[in-house]
């Protein structure tokens, strides 16, 4: 076994939340690509669909699923039918999440909740699903899709922020529960060209100010965060578990300022 040979996902099952777009969508294209079998959950058929014929291009079984994974209660089913589908399960990666940044008063313990239903529980409730799954299939490692917003505090990241700093302790604690035969690590991800960052990216200013603050003096692409995942989920990683991997350009401060006004006190 060559050392290459051991970032191959030949015979795998990857079950891929959020792979419609962005950075899931070049996830599962690039396990495709090193050989493994795909399950693709997004709500936008056509996505998925399309997804899928590129996965099938490439010799790979890919299995689309039409869910929205805030459906929280249909989660073990759908992993269970995702696994009998693909012949088994090897690999989750919880992708699924976001929100958008808002000034702290603004923003309501509705959205708060949310952020952390869509961010941290379906993670929970995907990896839990997956155990059974990934044990009969002989083992298996979970890759979750974090963020830098979740490392460094932000003016404006209060949902989302606490909910990826949730999500990445989370992936920690699982680390522990499920060893030795599953792994689960997380992703740190720092600003990445996909639509969830359109604002921003196409903004000229605000795009430059993030570019010079960055010590690697660009923006991610989807396939820099689909290389380290690769790398998570496949054998090279085989004695990593537990930990949250910063791919964000080398950044040590936060890149964007949203202008938010500091809360005085009332004028006398
Ligand atoms: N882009 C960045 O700069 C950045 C930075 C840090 C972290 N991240 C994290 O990376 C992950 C992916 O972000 P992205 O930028 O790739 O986003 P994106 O380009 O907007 O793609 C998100 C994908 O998730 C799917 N999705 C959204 N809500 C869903 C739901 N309720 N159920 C099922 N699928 C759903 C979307 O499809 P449908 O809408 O059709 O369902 C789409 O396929 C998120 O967890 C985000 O927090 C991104």
């Amino acid at each position: 076994m060559t050392l290459m040979d051991r970032f191959s996902l030949t015979g795998r099952k990857a079950l891929v939340t959020g792979a419609g777009k962005g950075i899931s969508r070049a996830i599962a294209i690039g396990f495709a690509e090193a050989g493994a079998d795909i399950a693709l959950l997004a709500r936008t058929q056509s996505d998925i669909d399309s997804a899928a014929a590129e996965i099938e291009a490439l010799g790979r079984k890919a299995v689309p699923i039409r869910f929205d994974v805030m459906d929280l209660d249909e989660i073990p089913k759908v992993v269970a039918g995702a696994s009998e589908e693909l012949g088994g399960l090897n690999v989750i990666v919880n992708n699924a999440g976001g929100s958008m940044p808002r000034a702290l008063l603004d923003t309501s313990k509705r959205s708060f909740e949310k952020s952390f239903s869509f961010n941290v529980t379906t993670a929970f409730e995907f990896t839990k699903a997956g155990v059974p799954e990934m044990l009969a299939s002989g083992g298996g490692a979970v890759v979750n899709i974090s963020s830098g917003a979740g490392v460094m505090p932000d003016r404006g990241f209060a949902a989302y922020g606490t909910a990826k700093a949730a999500l990445s302790y989370l992936s920690r604690e699982m680390a522990l529960d499920l060893a030795p035969h599953i792994r689960v690590n997380a992703i740190a991800v720092g600003a990445v060209a996909t639509a969830a960052l359109e604002t921003v990216l196409t903004n000229d200013e605000l795009r430059t100010a993030m570019e010079e603050s960055t010590p690697l003096r660009r923006v991610g692409e989807v396939d820099d965060i689909a290389a380290a995942a690769l790398y998570l989920a496949s054998d090279a990683s085989s004695f990593v578990s537990g930990r949250v991997l910063q791919v964000d350009g080398g950044v040590t401060n936060s890149t964007l300022d949203l202008g938010l006004p500091d809360y005085e006190p009332p004028s006398a």
